[in-house]
């Protein structure tokens, strides 16, 4: 039989308070819901007393958001934990999350206090909160550099003023696993009524060490994992709801189940990315661009052969189609065979001789090779594929002219063209892309990276469009960045435009 671990979400407080990746009251209900669909079980919506945006955020997901517990964060203050308990007030479940700085750091410098004084005013806190709710998480800040006996005695202490949830962050990412695991061990075995509440872990990833500290929390009895979508938060970031998930998912001799409908990370995570303009690493593990996509000949041959030899996650799992071969001038006959077959061209074994030869010779000179690539080596006209092509691209702009761009299209097969001004050449241009095309799209993440060091480099854009409240993913590369722009967003647009 295994264990449940409760999902404890805190993209929305821990994730949010990244400087950039602020949202709006409507955007974190949009996030909540896809949370609540996503399967956690308690949601963090935000900490009430920082602002009043952050207040009505918080009544806004209690009132949307039904399944998940609502948890709000507050300080050991009376009046942090009264805007915890206002803000809450619609919330179907609800729970608060209040606590203090346990270290000897924190209270010697941040509260100039001492030992005595920090665990009177932690059990303080509990007994007021536990009058206003049922459920009383209580975190022990920066627990990780906390000295284990004392952290007993402090959560011993307000476990039985009435806390129903102790969570043990590691605030600095400071811990090592085994120390991490330790702690946890040495809390389940010297505190009284540690088994009458469920334990929890909070890991920072300062040192690449979240995840594996989370795991290894739970090895020793936590129960509760807080996480973040894209793993998102403080500095490093805080450990990643996907990859806790999946690895529970793929490693059943753990013993460990959680209620995530792994099939909708994916989305959550390209979501959660977007809205809050926080472009996810390429080779993140379980949702970067790169983790299902294969560049070497020897691995995609394998690839092909049975999925199993270079991946360990099935890409459907997380509610990807299926891994992405990605055609360089590595690649051998099976790999483009096998993108042939997904655009449903079949060659005898001459044309694939033929194609494959120019493919080779294509792949020298360009580092992405596209399914329109591919169409015309086939000698097919990539029109039948992808609606929109761009056909000319013209921009003028420097210091003391006002910028230019005039744009032409095949859409269809029709020739358009547009000329704008715009705020810059990328703005120009694309405005040109949105007057041919006249629909409502709106970029919602552009990503520039750079292939090499160097001026001369491929550029690589990604873009996420939003088009009739749906996201689009575009991508395109180029030497010239203002042309992989637009390549990117025609690239989205692609996608719906019929
Ligand atoms: O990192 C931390 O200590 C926290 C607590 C508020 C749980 O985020
Ligand atoms: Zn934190």
């Amino acid at each position: 039989m295994s264990e449940r671990i409760y999902i404890f979400d805190t993209t929305l407080r821990d994730g949010e308070q990244v400087q950039g990746c602020q949202l709006n009251s409507v955007e974190k209900v949009q996030v909540a819901k896809a949370l609540e669909e996503l399967g956690v079980d308690i949601i963090e919506a935000g900490f009430p007393i920082s602002s009043p945006e952050d207040f009505k955020s918080v009544v806004s997901i209690s009132q949307a958001v039904t399944e998940p517990v609502i948890c709000a964060l507050a300080r050991a203050i009376p009046e942090d934990i009264d805007a915890a308990a206002e803000s809450l007030k619609y919330a179907k479940r609800k729970r608060i999350q209040t606590g203090i700085g346990t270290s000897d750091f924190h209270i010697k410098y941040k509260f100039c206090s001492n030992r005595e004084e920090i665990l009177e005013r932690a059990v303080k806190a509990t007994r007021y909160a536990r009058n206003l709710f049922d459920e009383v998480q209580f975190y022990c800040e920066d627990a990780g550099r906390t000295d284990n006996e004392y952290l007993a005695r402090v959560i011993e202490a307000v476990i039985k003023a009435g806390a129903t949830v102790i969570n043990i962050p590691d605030t600095t990412g400071f811990c090592l696993p085994s120390e991490f695991g330790n702690k946890i061990r040495y809390l389940k075995e010297h505190v009284d009524g540690i088994d009458n509440v469920i334990l929890s872990v909070h890991c920072h990833n300062d040192h690449g060490l979240a995840t594996a500290n989370t795991l290894q929390g739970m090895m020793y009895g936590a129960r509760q994992a807080d996480v973040t979508v894209n793993g998102i938060g403080e500095r490093a970031g805080n450990t990643a709801l996907e990859e806790i998930a999946m690895i529970l998912k793929g490693r059943n001799e753990l013993g460990f189940t959680t209620g995530i409908d792994t099939t909708r990370i994916y989305h959550t995570s390209r979501m959660v990315s977007s809205l809050m303009n926080m472009p996810v690493q390429p080779n993140k593990a379980i949702v970067g661009r790169n983790a299902f996509s294969h560049s070497s000949g020897i691995h995609q041959d394998g690839i092909i052969k049975m999925r199993e030899t270079y991946e360990v996650i099935d890409p459907k799992d997380i509610g990807l189609g299926e891994n992405s071969i990605t055609l360089t001038a590595r690649s051998g006959h099976a790999a483009l065979k096998y993108r042939l077959a997904a655009l449903n061209i079949e060659l005898t074994k001459e044309e694939l001789d033929l194609a494959y030869s120019k493919f080779l010779r294509l792949a020298d000179v360009k580092m992405d090779i596209t399914d329109d690539d591919i169409l015309q080596i086939c000698g097919i006209n990539p029109v039948n594929i992808n609606p929109i092509q761009l056909v000319f691209l013209r921009v003028v702009s420097g210091t003391g002219v006002q910028t230019r761009a005039h744009v032409r299209l095949s859409v269809h097969g029709k020739c358009r063209s547009a000329i704008s001004l715009g705020n810059g050449p990328v703005d120009a241009a694309i405005k040109c892309v949105k007057i041919i095309l006249g629909q409502k799209m709106m970029i919602r993440a552009f990503f520039i990276q750079a292939m090499d060091k160097g001026c001369d480099d491929i550029g690589k854009v990604h873009i996420q469009v939003e088009y009739d409240g749906n996201q689009y993913y575009g991508f395109a590369a180029d030497t010239d960045i203002v042309k992989a722009t637009v390549l990117a967003f025609i690239n989205a647009a692609n996608r719906f435009i019929e």
